[in-house]
């Protein structure tokens, strides 16, 4: 074990390489930790498939991630076999069955302010651990306990604290809201772990043995989910054990997408990510790039307006497709929509975004993604969240893991849009069971059936549109993997109607022109925290790169 640990302190040093590219023949895992990134290529190169690699990926994430890798939240995973096959695995957390539309608001009927992402009452029934087990149990290749272990490993033998988890650990012994939050960075002796102390985290381990040992059932059933509903119960929560019996990951077809020769595939609601995906490709389809050249004014302002569409169809349109029997999921995705969508932008003046229709609740930043492929082809692009940075903060000591609260993406009052951001449109409203919009967009694109391009980002609301950005930076303007993940991104969301940009990388040229054109801008921090990677079929040779904002993140193959 002593050989891992220097391994592992090894990697953690040589993480900071910056974001050049990764260049590997046999497989590759891109995340948001390097050590979970060796932990699947590790997976990979003792003859796992991509699934195996993404299971193994995912739960090591936990451990050495915990702002977002987790087993008490959930996600999306799009999986594209190496014979061209594509589907996805839906395990995005449940509203409990106690949960009710009305349960954030006063007697008013107004929003309690913050109930929605706050307390025991935010978290969603979790789906991670019943997605991976799902995944693993169709289309894994290696045991279970094989792809459980590494992660075990990592909480019972600890790992160097980095910089960033430091910085985290400060902050909640310092401003922690929760009991859970300030004891969660101890070290043995019950003091703040320090940088590059290693950090243990035995009750996590536990947890993980449970499930290496019972699979679903070692979350879902038995004295783990026992621990969930206890805790929940006596500190107001409304989980019980028939919520976590109850849950199931699903199967879904994927949605397909096309641009100029290649096939996108993502997510069906309820991500809002592919839909919306879809819709902005196909506005951009139309263009003529050479009228609006990369990060000209014409091509932002262009495909701010095609933001900005996709976003008002998004609120107005989405919500959990079991609880919806007539989303017009066709027609939002058809070319002809973003014909009618495309004819109504004009070349010269920002539209207006209708604040009496439909706006964004604004939702978490700190889901993460990670993209796989193995030797034969497979790929795996996967997005998984808390929510929040460290979702509720809050988690039972005896099983070591935080809960989402996941609860806030529902629109927390039925029938009331404002102007803030505030959405109420019953497609996305909170039903027992139902599961919340998500703007998670795990994207896998294809050409002549196989993969080009793994692609896939944290950020809420902005994950479609840095996606949707990269994406176009790789097909349409041929850019490699990291130059795409690096280029200048914007967002837009219909509702506030602004334009945000990475400050210091559009030129106050621009910036003022677009301005004339009636768009407001705001400039922002780092948009997105891509992980990406790119398939040479020439060359025979995958390309990753991990987001430089990624701190601790890396692109490792074999
Ligand atoms: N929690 C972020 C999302 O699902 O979009």
């Amino acid at each position: 074990m002593k050989i891992k640990l220097i391994f592992f302190t090894a990697i953690l040093l040589f993480a900071h390489v910056g974001n050049t590219q990764t260049y590997a023949k046999n497989g590759m895992v891109v995340s948001d930790n390097i050590a979970a990134s060796t932990v699947g290529t590790a997976i990979l190169k003792q003859g796992g498939n991509a699934i195996d690699a993404a299971v193994a990926t995912a739960l090591a994430l936990a451990v050495t991630h915990p702002q977002a890798g987790n087993i008490g939240g959930g996600g999306f995973l799009v999986y594209m076999k190496s014979d061209s096959d594509v589907t996805t695995i839906d395990f995005r957390e449940k509203a409990p069955l106690k949960a009710s539309e009305t349960m954030f608001l006063d007697e008013n009927g107004s929003l309690i302010q913050g109930s929605n992402h706050n307390g025991l009452q935010s978290v969603g029934v979790p789906g991670t651990v019943a997605g991976l087990f799902f995944a693993h149990k169709k289309y894994g290749k290696l045991p279970w306990i094989t792809l459980v272990q590494p992660a075990i490993d990592l909480a019972e033998q600890g790992v160097p604290l980095s910089f960033t988890l430091y910085q985290h650990a400060l902050y909640y012994k310092e401003n922690g809201d929760s009991d859970f939050m300030a004891n969660y960075f101890k070290n043995e002796a019950g003091a703040l772990v320090q940088m590059d102390e290693i950090w243990k985290q035995p009750a996590l381990a536990n947890t993980l043995k449970s499930i290496r040992d019972k699979g679903k059932d070692g979350f879902y059933k038995g004295k783990v989910a026992k621990e969930i509903a206890r805790f929940m119960k006596k500190n107001g929560g409304i989980i019980t054990l028939k919520d976590l019996e109850k849950y199931e990951a699903i199967e879904r077809a994927p949605m397909k997408g096309t641009y100029k020769g290649h096939d996108i595939y993502v997510m069906a609601p309820p991500s809002s990510g592919g839909v919306a995906l879809i819709e902005m490709m196909n506005i951009m389809e139309l263009a003529n790039f050479k009228e609006a050249p990369f990060n000209s004014t014409a091509y932002v302002h262009l495909m701010a307006e095609a933001m900005r569409r996709a976003f008002a169809d998004r609120a107005e349109h989405l919500g959990d497709p079991d609880f919806n029997s007539d989303l017009p999921l066709e027609k939002l995705t058809s070319k002809e929509f973003a014909k009618n969508r495309y004819a109504n932008i004009d070349w010269q003046k920002a539209s207006v975004s209708d604040s009496t229709k439909f706006g964004q609740i604004y939702d978490g930043t700190n889901t993460t993604h990670f993209s796989v492929i193995d030797r034969e082809g497979n790929a795996v692009s996967l997005t998984y969240t808390l929510e929040h940075s460290y979702g509720s903060r809050l988690g039972s000591p005896k099983l070591g893991f935080i809960f989402n609260n996941e609860m806030g993406d529902f629109n927390p009052q039925p029938g009331y849009t404002n102007n803030n951001g505030v959405i109420g449109s019953p497609a996305n409203i909170i039903v027992p069971e139902k599961r919340m919009l998500s703007s998670m967009t795990p994207t896998i694109v294809a050409k002549d059936g196989k993969p080009i391009l793994i692609i896939g980002t944290p950020g809420g609301r902005t994950i479609i549109n840095t996606v949707f950005q990269t994406v176009l930076n790789v097909i349409e303007f041929n850019m490699p993997v990291h130059k795409a993940i690096e280029a200048m991104k914007i967002h837009h969301q219909w509702l506030p109607d602004r334009i945000l940009y990475e400050k210091d990388l559009l030129s106050p040229d621009t910036i003022k022109a677009l301005e004339a054109m009636g768009h407001t801008l705001v400039g922002s921090g780092q948009l997105g925290r891509l992980m990406g990677i790119t398939i040479d079929k020439e060359n025979k040779v995958y390309i990753g790169a991990s987001d430089s904002s990624s701190p601790d993140g890396g692109a490792i193959g074999y």
